[in-house]
């Protein structure tokens, strides 16, 4: 199959075809999810809880990052894969944001990258797309403010929801091919999704964005604490592992394994 690339996101929008974005931190999940055709694979810089195990994505960093998007890249052969950038590696400036960008589509391989914030983060969205480098926004709750925003809540409310709207509206002003809104009211996200041209990726945002986010290990059961209240979970490879694992170690103590099927002569 073609690479995804984004003027088909944007034809997907045009004619009202929804697509799915998953997360992906490593070379068998991105091989895997490809292989069920998700265009888009976002290297989420999640990967600071999910596979670091940090408590929030704040100390994640860019050296932390880069060897999960070439694991991603070297899966992925037909996904779109989007770097997200990490918290103090962006917001100094557009020189910071470029810095960054450079590194993750020099060394990683990625396609485009993805940032968090509104207006304010115009300059660095121009600074990207005007080198090249395609810019996923990321608006409603984003994590990397969650201390600012007072923990997780749902962001938009009320008159929020017209900042919400002048946001993305400055986001896609600025060159942005998507916007992630992340745990906003399903109104606000409609009517984000029907104002701007590029396509919206909900999460926590309802039904009605163009596309749908979620983190692979949520969705799939691989985080076992405590999963917000957007989150679906299409299978339990937790308890599925938690099984094998403990398979696997009684196999060992009675001595059931390795059998004569698995032993050189
Ligand atoms: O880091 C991440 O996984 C994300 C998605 C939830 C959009 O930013
Ligand atoms: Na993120």
């Amino acid at each position: 199959p073609r690479r995804t690339r984004i003027p088909h996101l944007h034809a997907f929008k045009e004619s009202g075809r929804r697509w799915a974005m998953l997360t992906a931190y490593d070379t068998y999940t991105a091989e895997i999810f490809d292989e069920a055709g998700i265009p888009v694979l976002l290297v989420g810089d999640s990967a600071a809880n999910n596979v670091y195990g940090y408590e929030n994505t704040l100390p994640v960093t860019v050296e932390e990052l880069l060897p999960l998007v070439k694991a991603v890249v070297r899966g992925a052969r037909s996904a779109l894969v989007v770097a997200d950038l990490p918290f103090g590696s962006y917001q100094t400036g557009p020189e910071q944001a470029l810095g960054t960008a450079f590194r993750f589509l020099k060394e990683g391989g990625a396609h485009a990258v993805k940032l968090e914030g509104g207006a304010r983060f115009a300059p660095q969205v121009e600074a990207l797309t005007g080198s090249g480098i395609p810019v996923m926004a990321h608006l409603g709750f984003t994590p990397q403010s969650e201390h600012a925003l007072g923990g997780f809540r749902v962001q938009g409310r009320g008159s929020a929801g017209d900042q919400l709207v002048a946001d993305a509206l400055a986001m896609q002003a600025a060159g942005a091919f998507a916007v992630v809104l992340e745990m906003v009211p399903a109104e606000v996200a409609k009517r984000v999704t029907a104002e701007l041209a590029i396509p919206t990726i909900g999460i926590g945002a309802g039904p009605d964005c163009d596309a749908q986010v979620l983190v692979w290990s949520d969705m799939a059961g691989m985080n076992r604490g405590r999963k917000p209240r957007f989150v679906k979970q299409y299978a339990d490879l937790g308890a599925t592992l938690l099984d094998a694992a403990r398979r696997f170690d009684a196999d060992v103590r009675g001595g059931h394994y390795p059998a004569d099927e698995h032993s050189y002569t």
